[in-house]
Formats: C-alpha cells, sequence, structure tokens
C-alpha cells in the first residue's frame, strides 16, 4: 500500500477471482465459464473487425438496448448495458444508497456484494441461509431495507421460485430490490415478467454465463425507465463509453440468436443433471443446481483435500475456506467430456483415499 491511498480504501478485501491459468494444462472447471464458443454469428463479427474502431462506441448503445428489450419484450428505455454484470451490480450499489444506508444478502453469496458495500460504504447485513444452503423468503419480508440476491444463488445453485421473490417485492415496496439473475438462463425462472407489476425491481443478466462471451465483458439490468435513467446518470459521470464497440457488436449478435443459445443451455443441463447422478452414486452430496456449476461435497474428504487431489490430476475447481462450506466444492460445467474425465479422476481419487 502506498502512503496515498485514502483512508476510505484502505480496509477494503478485494474480491479474488478464480484462477486464470496461461497454460491450458488444465480442464477448467473454476469460473463458470461456458465450454461451448458463442453463437456462429458472433464468430463471423470476430473474424471481420470493425473498421471504424478509431471511433468512439454509441454511449447510448441504441441497437443493442433494442435488440435487447425486443428479446425481453420491454421498452428500450427500461434496458442498461454495462461492461459485464459486475458494473452493473457497483453502479446500482452506488447509485440507491445514502451513507450509512443499508443493504442486505445471504451470508453465503456472490463475494462482490459485501466488496461493493464496502467500496461504496453502504453498510451490510448478512442474512443466515437454512441449514440445507436454501434461501428463506421469509427471513427478507418487511426487511425495510435494499436487498440484492442472486437467482440462481452462488456458490449453492440453489434457486428461489417465481412466487418466493413476488412475496419479497411485495412486502418491500419502498426498497430496492436487486435480483442477480446471472445464471437463469440453466433452468431457474426469470423474474422480469414480474416489473409490471413491482416499480422497486431491477433484475441484472449477464453474457457471461449462458451467452459464451465472458471475455468480452457484458452484463445487463432491466428494470422501470426511472431506475434506468438513474443507472445512466451514474454510467455518463463515470464511464460514457463503457462499452467497446466490438463487445456490443457480439451481444448484439448472441442475443439475436436464439436457437444456438437454446442448444447450448439444453447441453449444459443435460450434462450438469448426468455429472450430478454420477457423483451422487460415487457418494457425493450434490445440491440441486440450476446453474452451470454444482456445490458438491463428498463426507470421506475435505473439500480443500479434493481440491488439490483434482487439481494435481489437471483439472481446477473452486474452493473456499469458509467454515459453513469448506467441505464442498464447485464445480462449473464443461462439455460432456471434460465431465466424463472428471468423473474418472474423482472415482480413482476416492480409491487412493479409501485405502
Ligand atoms: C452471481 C454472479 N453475479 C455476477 C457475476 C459477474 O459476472 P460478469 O461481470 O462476468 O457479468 C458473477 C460472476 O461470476 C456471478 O457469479
Amino acid at each position: 500500500m502506498s502512503r496515498f491511498l485514502s483512508e476510505k480504501f484502505q480496509q477494503i478485501i478485494p474480491y479474488v477471482p478464480g484462477e486464470q491459468p496461461s497454460d491450458t494444462r488444465y480442464i477448467k472447471l473454476n469460473t463458470n465459464e461456458n465450454p461451448y464458443p458463442p453463437s456462429p454469428q458472433c464468430r463471423k463479427i470476430m473474424q471481420e473487425i470493425p473498421s471504424n474502431i478509431q471511433l468512439y462506441p454509441d454511449p447510448e448503445l441504441k441497437g443493442l438496448r433494442e435488440a435487447i428489450a425486443r428479446y425481453f419484450n420491454v421498452k428500450p428505455q427500461c434496458v442498461f448495458v454495462g461492461n459485464g454484470s459486475d458494473e452493473v451490480l457497483a453502479f446500482a450499489f452506488q447509485a440507491f444508497h445514502d451513507d450509512e444506508e443499508e443493504i442486505c444478502f445471504p451470508d453465503i453469496t456472490y463475494g462482490f456484494y459485501k466488496v461493493f458495500a464496502d467500496l461504496y460504504r453502504v453498510s451490510s447485513e448478512k442474512i443466515p441461509l437454512r441449514s440445507d444452503f436454501s434461501i428463506n423468503p421469509a427471513d427478507y419480508r418487511d426487511c425495510g431495507k435494499n436487498i440484492i440476491l442472486a437467482n440462481p444463488n452462488a456458490p449453492t445453485g440453489l434457486c428461489m421460485s417465481l412466487s418466493e421473490i413476488e412475496s419479497i417485492l411485495k412486502s418491500n415496496r419502498d426498497s430496492l430490490i436487486i435480483i442477480d439473475e446471472a445464471y437463469i438462463d440453466f433452468g431457474g425462472e426469470s423474474c422480469i415478467p414480474l416489473l409490471k407489476d413491482y416499480d422497486n425491481l431491477l433484475v441484472v443478466q449477464t453474457f457471461s454465463k449462458s451467452r459464451s462471451l465472458a471475455g468480452a465483458r457484458i452484463g445487463l439490468a432491466v428494470s422501470s425507465e426511472d431506475i434506468i435513467e438513474d443507472l445512466n446518470k451514474i454510467k455518463f459521470s463515470f464511464n460514457p463509453y463503457n462499452l467497446n464497440r466490438l463487445s456490443s457488436m457480439l451481444a448484439k449478435a448472441s442475443i439475436e440468436d436464439d436457437v444456438y443459445f437454446k442448444k447450448c443451455t439444453r447441453e449444459i443441463i443435460n450434462t450438469r443433471e448426468k455429472t450430478s447422478e454420477k457423483l451422487r452414486l460415487l457418494g457425493f452430496e450434490v445440491l440441486q443446481s440450476k446453474a452451470n456449476f454444482i456445490f458438491t461435497k463428498h463426507p470421506k474428504m475435505k473439500g480443500q483435500e479434493y481440491f488439490n487431489a483434482l487439481k494435481e490430476n489437471g483439472i481446477l475447481v473452486r474452493h473456499w475456506n469458509d467454515a459453513s462450506i469448506q467441505d464442498f466444492v464447485r464445480i462449473t460445467i464443461g462439455t460432456d467430456e471434460e465431465m466424463k474425465a472428471l468423473c474418472h479422476i474423482t472415482k480413482q481419487i476416492i480409491n487412493n483415499f479409501s485405502k
């Protein structure tokens, strides 16, 4: 730390992203990326890098926002696009909280919520999950604070129903409810249709997972015109050109290719179900995931031991040391082949452990 860092940032513990190894030695199942390439329409765009790259992109991202609006059947004024959904979430933490105002979220969830809260000096309350790791909607009813929930939650993969989310929206009419749907396309039900009845809802999604564009950094929000206007106020006070020209073309091509999108997400869901079943047969507890990852533990191995053994065998997954989840690892769903390799090596690891 230099002596110039502002005192207000000195205690912040930044988010630690999953490892991005520079060699290709690993089967990489650690950061919930999509194992399949993006839509062929995106690949076409990448082959013809835009010739007008010397010009700034459209700060309004008009064409892209219109395409997203058509996809979700909302007005373009109800759509915001950010540099990854992390940026959208960061803008929301900035925009909707005064000093000392509180936001609450589950004690086990996406680690960035706490980091954003600390960065933007929003006080945060962590609400415990149930013992089966599910979110209890009753804990959020009449809560009187802004709320952020990942649905499906990370890293558990458990998903709340639309009616559970509606019960939270209904009892907190004067608080903003942010639903982070980063993984919603893998079997959950989006709460975007609830926007017509609730003006306190902000839905955030990403192109990083189901649309295979993590490297292009594209996230979106859908909400009321007023809330989107507020997000734009922050964006235009920070970086009006937050999405580069190439990424905005890729995002538009992706959202307009529904056939490819559905095919890939279906494939990942099938692979997830097959892998979960195989791991259960090997004695693992696997939470019922609606995401492109599974959260799992084995009664005979510590999470760290399984993580290390997989890494020694060329497979990267994710493990956290927090007491309540340290027995678990999170495994991203790769291709069928990759998951077969995971199960094969896992079987060997368990056999070695039992000796
Ligand atoms: C729950 C959740 N929300 C948001 C993000 C951020 O995604 P991105 O910034 O790539 O859109 C992630 C990334 O892993 C996530 O797990």
